[in-house]
């Protein structure tokens, strides 16, 4: 099963519908409510890096009966160093972004802990593009 999802940078409003969206879709499957969680937590985070830091995306998910994979495309100003983004803590968020409560630098470290798989590429001044595959 095949969804996609368009994500608007900037918009904090309707930011975390597309991630709200699929976990009550995939509730109605027989996945464990361990994985139920995980899966929520690792595709909000990334939702929301694209709406906290890039300028658009979209969000395709792969439901499959034995696993979701879900790659996010956004245009944006990319990641000039992954190790660095990918440490506990570190954040280049706007004090406008910090003021809606993000930019703790934990979204990244999160997403890794709940998934089975993490693929995270970027072009400097281009985008970013995040895979992230949880196995039931
Ligand atoms: N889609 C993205 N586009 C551009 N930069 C990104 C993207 N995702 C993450 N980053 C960069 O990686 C850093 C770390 O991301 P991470 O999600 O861990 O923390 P955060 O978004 O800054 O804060 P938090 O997720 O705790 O609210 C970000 O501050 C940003 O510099
Ligand atoms: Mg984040």
């Amino acid at each position: 099963m095949k969804m996609q999802y368009f994500i608007q940078g900037g918009d904090f409003s309707a930011g975390g519908r597309a991630s709200t969206e699929v976990k009550s879709i995939i509730k109605q499957f027989n996945i464990s409510p361990e994985k139920i969680r995980r899966i929520a937590i690792a595709l909000y985070e990334a939702e929301m890096n694209v709406v906290a830091h890039a300028f658009k995306g979209k969000m395709d998910v792969d439901l499959r009966p034995d696993h979701i994979r879900v790659v996010f495309i956004d245009e944006g100003p990319g990641i000039e160093d992954i190790d660095k983004a990918m440490e506990e803590g570190f954040s280049t968020a706007s004090d406008e972004v910090r003021q809606m409560g993000f930019g703790a630098g934990m979204g990244l470290p999160n997403i890794k802990r709940n998934c089975d798989e993490m693929l995270l590429s970027s072009v400097p001044g281009k985008g970013t593009r995040l895979e992230i595959k949880v196995l039931f």
